[in-house]
């Protein structure tokens, strides 16, 4: 990790949670089939997650949950584009409707790959819900049916994003900001 400061908040709790709320009320009719499967991405989706399902529960929707852990890999630091299952899905989806549930929507590589492997999977239909998006850095063509916030090309960190691992604990969304060899 090079030497970073985390002190804009770029979106508060409170912020957060009034825009779960939005999601949660417009999602919730779709949401109502018996075969609905929520699948979240790990790891950054985790805490997205926890908050969706228990305001889809205060409006009576009870679909299956299962998590799936996607990684891009490459070289260093130059990502090859290639994304690989680390750890797939626990339930058949087979005939499903699955919502896919991520923290941040940036090239669009893990989304692309997700919705495709789910539809390979059996899946009936397949939508997508991200907490943030950030479209000047998409690579692969992909719209979300569901955006929180779109927001500028920033690293940020908190409420399930992290930086090397770190923040992800974070109740709200911070900016990270490296510092240069001065330490300012
Ligand atoms: P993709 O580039 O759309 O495939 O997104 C891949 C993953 O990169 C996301 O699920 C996040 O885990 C991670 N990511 C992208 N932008 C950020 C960021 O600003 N902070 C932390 N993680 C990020
Ligand atoms: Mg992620």
């Amino acid at each position: 990790m090079q030497p970073h400061h985390i002190r804009n908040v770029l979106l508060t709790e409170e912020q957060i949670r009034q825009r779960v709320g939005d999601l949660v009320r417009e999602m919730a009719g779709s949401c109502r089939g018996d075969n609905v499967v929520l699948i979240g991405i790990l790891r950054g989706s985790f805490m997205f997650l926890a908050d969706l399902v228990r305001a889809l529960y205060r409006q009576g929707v009870r679909p299956r949950i299962d998590f799936m852990t996607l990684e891009s890999y490459g070289a260093g630091l130059v990502s090859t584009g290639a994304v690989r299952v680390t750890k797939d899905l626990g339930l058949d989806v087979t005939g499903a409707e699955v919502l896919v549930v991520d923290d941040i929507l940036d090239t669009g590589r893990t989304l692309s790959f997700a919705r495709q492997h789910l539809l390979a999977l059996g899946a009936r239909a397949v939508r997508t819900c991200v907490l943030l998006d950030k479209p000047a850095r998409r690579v692969a063509p992909f719209h979300a049916d569901q955006v929180g916030f779109t927001i500028e090309d920033r690293f940020v960190v908190g409420y399930g994003l992290d930086y090397d691992s770190h923040y992800r604990e974070l109740p709200y969304i911070a900016c990270v900001t490296l510092l240069d060899s001065a330490g300012v």
